[in-house]
């Protein structure tokens, strides 16, 4: 067998490298990134909401950022609606997510399951998520991005029990396989945020209720230690949470949980535990988050009795 002359054999190489550093994106150092995270919009049409929506748009707008972020609960009741009787507050839902520059990224709320058990009798739907995917073009509830250096990872940590709390919060055997094998290709120094519309960690209900109160299982995540043992040996700059309509921020293990409290504060009746309706502005450094909840200015009109 005739051997190749050297020249050419150096040649193939040189090429071989090149094509193969031409099919890794280039690793970019993390960037300061402008990020608004709302949450818990409850969309509906009564009571004027649809106003405060266009306020909370151009509030959002007016910081300029460049990336939003969405925690879910983007409709309300969509659990016991039916496509049909969702289709206006989904409706009304893309008119203010359309208005929002750039296009925000949402995580899935328990609210916006659709058709799980009708209040009308209807029977319940087959695949209580197709609705939110259909509606905000989704091929999957759980997925991940990149951005400016961050490893962005949006979770769906809703199981739904049928029991007397309807769900729980519980990241299952399949999410949890796409998290590791998700999390496996992610270098160990790109800084990571998270987004769950339940929380992972939270005080609320210590704070608010008593030093032993813990979430009842319908309002956090119960397998937390799975969830958050999965990224040992990764950077976990920061959890983004909703489901509790408070703002609350603290430290644990190096890492930053922020709730952001609610666009609808307490359900469109104003504030909730001292958060009036708005969202988080944060900034993201590779070792820091820096943050502030700001309020777009909402006076509620839902009446009393309503
Ligand atoms: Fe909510």
């Amino acid at each position: 067998m005739k051997s190749r002359p050297a020249a050419v054999t150096l040649l193939l190489s040189g090429l071989a490298a090149i094509l193969a550093a031409c099919s890794r994106p280039p690793a970019l150092p993390p960037q300061p990134l402008r990020v608004v995270f709302f949450s818990d919009i409850h969309t509906r049409t009564e009571w004027d909401t649809p106003e405060a929506l266009r306020m909370a748009a151009d509030a959002i707008n007016a910081r300029q950022a460049d990336l939003i972020l969405c925690g879910g609960d983007m409709i309300t009741d969509g659990y016991i609606a039916t496509p049909e009787s969702a289709a206006p507050r989904w409706q009304a839902y893309r008119a203010f997510h359309d208005a929002i520059r750039p296009e925000p990224v949402s995580a899935i709320g328990n609210h916006d399951l659709v058709g799980v058990e009708p209040a009308n009798g209807s029977p319940p739907a087959d695949d209580p998520r197709a609705d939110v995917r259909k509606w905000m073009n989704l091929s999957r509830t759980y997925r991940s991005f990149d951005r400016s250096g961050y490893h962005f990872i949006l979770l769906d940590g809703i199981d739904i029990t049928r029991d007397d709390l309807k769900y729980r919060g519980f990241i299952g055997p399949d999410q949890m396989a796409w998290l590791r094998a998700d999390l496996a290709q992610v270098p160990a120094d790109t800084p990571i945020v998270v987004v769950t519309h339940l929380p992972l960690l939270t005080r609320f209900y210590r704070n608010a209720n008593g030093q032993v109160i813990a979430p009842p299982p319908n309002r956090a995540i119960l397998n937390h230690r799975e969830v958050l043992d999965a990224f040992a040996g990764h950077r976990l700059l920061a959890v983004l949470q909703g489901h509790l309509h408070v703002h609350e921020r603290f430290e644990h293990n190096g890492t930053t949980f922020l709730t952001g409290g609610a666009v609808c504060g307490m359900w469109w009746r104003g504030s909730w535990h001292g958060t009036p309706e708005g969202f988080l502005v944060l900034t993201l450094y590779p070792d820091r988050v820096e943050s502030e909840y700001v309020s777009y200015g909402w006076q509620s009109r839902r009446p009393a009795n309503r």
